[in-house]
């Protein structure tokens, strides 16, 4: 499917690019905490959350920061992207749903981190559901969406910390979690890796992990000192090695496996393969801590094996 890009618009340090089908057929429906897969002109494919204020079958919005140590996608459609460009894009996946059970939410956003929760909150509006969104920025200027989050009805929602360091910004953090009712309120965190830390750690503490929802623009680093592993193949019965250096997902293509992939950095959840004995080492952002410790499946894009052999569903 191809989308063409309609409007662009500065936000903060972000720019938010609104996207409507390029042959005027409806795009597909999604739910919020949903992202879309983008392959930009310069051949890179992207994953940026969906953050409209109400899902819409004519656009799509889509909001980017400009990283300085972007690996391409976010500085070609700061530099390259028009009013006018037409984009491939995939159908949205979503792999940070609300939670149906939920009595209360809150939402923590930090930075950029916010894309995917402010079309929770919209969600929740429409829902009539108790939610709070705490939304972290390291200064006035890193504020994307001040006006909608400051005007009714989000506003008495939307709670903002500008500026605060990393000792305060914890301290808000642990008072917001011991403050909310510990039973049936749903947590889930969007933003740089050491905010999602602080939250998802103190969260678990508080509320138990299962209550804990994340969303990551990068995974974890590796440890550095990988160790060769052998991936079983179930219906085959086939033993394909991965050497120390490269990835399970570049060892099963050399093997001439087809795996769906997008991302390859472990952030869009396509390449989920199941697993049938073995543990794995995850070094995902995409699984939950129950998927985790289940030992049932791992992203061959990032994840390695904590055993010689993992047995995998393929
Ligand atoms: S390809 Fe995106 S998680 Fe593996």
């Amino acid at each position: 499917m191809e989308a063409v890009i309609t409007a662009i618009t500065d936000s903060g340090e972000i720019r938010v690019f609104e996207l409507s089908p390029r042959d005027g057929a409806p795009l597909p429906a999604y739910q919020a905490g949903a992202h879309l897969d983008l392959t930009l002109g310069n051949g890179m494919q992207r994953q940026y959350s969906l953050c409209c204020a109400q899902p819409s079958p004519h656009s799509y919005r889509i909001a980017v920061k400009r990283e300085p140590q972007s690996r391409g996608g976010s500085a070609w459609l700061h530099t390259e992207a028009r009013v006018g460009t037409v984009l491939p894009i995939g159908a949205p996946r979503n792999a940070f749903a609300l939670m149906p059970q939920a009595r209360q939410h809150l939402l923590f956003a930090g930075g950029i981190g916010i894309t995917p929760i402010l079309s929770m909150a919209y969600e929740l509006l429409r829902r009539g559901q108790p939610f709070e969104l705490h939304y972290f920025v390291r200064d006035a200027a890193a504020l994307a969406f001040a006006e909608e989050l400051r005007a009714a009805p989000l506003a008495r929602h939307v709670r903002l910390a500008v500026g605060l360091g990393a000792e305060a910004a914890a301290a808000r953090i642990q008072t917001t979690l011991y403050t909310a009712q510990a039973e049936g309120t749903q947590v889930y965190v969007c933003g740089p890796p050491g905010f999602m830390d602080t939250v998802k750690t103190r969260a678990a503490a508080r509320l138990g992990a299962a209550a804990v929802h994340a969303e990551s623009f990068s995974a974890p680093a590796g440890g550095g000192d990988d160790q060769p592993f052998i991936l079983r193949l179930l219906r085959s019965g086939r033993d394909i090695t991965v050497p120390a250096g490269e990835t399970a997902l570049a060892s099963l293509q050399a093997a001439g496996l087809d795996v769906e992939c997008s991302c390859e950095v472990g952030v869009c959840g396509s390449c989920r393969l199941g697993v049938a004995d073995g543990v794995p080492e995850h070094r995902d952002a995409v699984l939950s801590e129950q998927e985790r410790n289940s030992n049932r499946c791992f992203m061959p894009c990032v994840s390695r094996s904590r055993t010689p052999v993992l047995q995998i569903d393929l």
